[in-house]
């Protein structure tokens, strides 16, 4: 039997159009009711996955470039994931379903009673992915916006708080015996004053305390302070890194360091790698796909231009593909290490059609070059990542029934054959987090 692993499933790109302009998505869902994602998460559970993401922005980004973000919806519009979570915990028994907060957008007493609602509501299944975009502070008030470490910063603060009024009810002081005639001890309850750098507050939270453990907090902030969050604050990490051995090991310990330093222990933090497989029915078929990315249509050259252009925040769809990328025409809006995605290894006088052709190619799981390829091939790729000492991981998609069956159907089976994915979930998120 080999190692078995957690499973995630990341709705990539919100509660929003996802996946709009894809000729199979017209199957009579709207993006709006409930039903596209409940019958998509039933079949997430009905898979054993611990948990699904929703990520989320609450902006469409500068003013002068929101017609980029919603051309395509690729930048938005995008609903609100928290708002979302009930009728996905309402659809399903056991799954975890974790929204997308951000500190900027809810003050913590505000953010800590909404959780703790849910957190009941759900049978402990609430997860929250704690993000720290600061593009958004505009909408929030007309204070200048935080640098990255001070976002970080303040993320810190506003978890404490949120933790502070969580446990603001200490044992003992919800007693509930109908027999003594007594619901609470109020005397008990802690006052929860705040002053902080960011937030103040007087508490105790308008809230019970909870029965099996708090919402799972996950990051997914990869640069040092970001780690330093997760190390501190996090039952999941987030890794987007290279999946090779030396890179795999390499960020797990840098988390497991930053939990250390942190006064926790290396296993209070699941990590979950994100991958973003494309599942075919034969080697044949994956060949074929790989040898024609090589090859891009104008189509597909232009989707990946808009693509970028929502990105990046900066109009490429206008360039002429034959000519070499202009690098002075991005804003200081947009950050060196996104140009440097964009463009790759290419040197000042590479076309942009040849940079964009780049990022059209696809590679085979078999030979580790890319993502294309069969079930079987793909629990090859998972099995190795255990005997690397991983966790888990966590798929990237769209939240259709049509996008999980096309990824799920042949691999669940495989990978329950071969004891990599649970059979049995926990009562909790909490508990089936735990390491196996
Ligand atoms: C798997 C994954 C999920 C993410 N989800 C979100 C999200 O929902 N909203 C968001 O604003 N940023 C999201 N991010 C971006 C991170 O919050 C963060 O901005 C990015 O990783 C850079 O952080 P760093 O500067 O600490 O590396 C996500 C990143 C990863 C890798």
């Amino acid at each position: 039997m080999s190692r078995p692993q957690h499973f995630g499933w990341f709705l990539a790109r919100g509660f929003g159009p996802h996946g709009w302009g894809h000729p199979y998505l017209d199957w009579g869902y709207d993006w709006t009711s409930p039903a596209l994602y409940q019958d998509a998460i039933r079949t997430l559970e009905q898979a054993g996955f611990d948990l699904l993401i929703i990520e989320d922005a609450p902006s469409l980004g500068s003013a002068e470039t929101i017609d980029l973000r919603v051309r395509q919806a690729f930048g938005g519009p995008k609903l609100d994931p928290l708002l979302l979570a009930p009728y996905l915990f309402a659809a399903t028994e056991r799954i975890g379903i974790v929204p997308t907060v951000n500190p900027a957008a809810t003050l913590p007493y505000t953010a800590a009673r909404q959780f703790a609602t849910l957190q009941h509501l759900s049978g402990h299944r609430l997860g929250l992915n704690v993000v720290t975009d600061t593009g958004s502070a505009r909408h929030f008030s007309t204070t200048p916006q935080l640098g990255h470490d001070a976002a970080y910063d303040r993320a810190e603060e506003w978890m404490s708080a949120v933790r502070a009024l969580w446990r603001s009810w200490p044992d003992g002081a919800l007693i509930a015996d109908p027999a003594a005639g007594r619901y609470a001890d109020g005397t008990r309850l802690e006052p929860t004053i705040h002053r902080g750098e960011y937030y103040a507050f007087d508490g105790p939270l308008n809230a019970i305390p909870f029965t099996d453990g708090e919402p799972v907090i996950v990051s997914p902030g990869g640069s040092p302070r970001g780690l330093g969050f997760a190390g501190a604050n996090s039952d999941v990490q987030l890794a987007l890194a290279p999946m090779t051995e030396d890179s795999v090991r390499g960020y797990r310990s840098r988390i497991h360091d930053a939990a250390v330093a942190a006064g926790r222990l290396a296993e209070d933090i699941t990590i979950l790698f994100a991958i973003q497989p494309i599942v075919v029915s034969s080697a044949e078929e994956a060949d074929r796909i790989v040898a024609a990315s090589l090859e891009p249509d104008e189509a597909t050259l232009r989707r990946i231009a808009e693509r970028q252009s929502s990105d990046l925040e900066t109009d490429l769809t206008t360039l002429d593909l034959d000519r070499p990328l202009d690098r002075g025409i991005f804003g200081d809006h947009v950050s060196h290490g996104s140009i440097r995605r964009l463009v790759g290894d290419h040197d000042d006088d590479a076309p942009l059609r040849r940079i964009l052709a780049a990022h059209a190619r696809l590679g085979r799981l078999s030979d580790g070059s890319g993502w294309v390829g069969t079930a079987d091939e793909l629990a090859d790729r998972i099995e190795e990542y255990g005997a690397w000492g991983n966790d888990g991981v966590l798929l990237w998609g769209d939240l259709h029934p049509v996008t999980v069956h096309r990824t799920l159907d042949e691999l669940v089976p495989i990978l329950r054959r071969r004891g990599i994915l649970r059979r049995e979930y926990e009562p909790t998120l909490r508990a089936n987090l735990r390491p196996f």
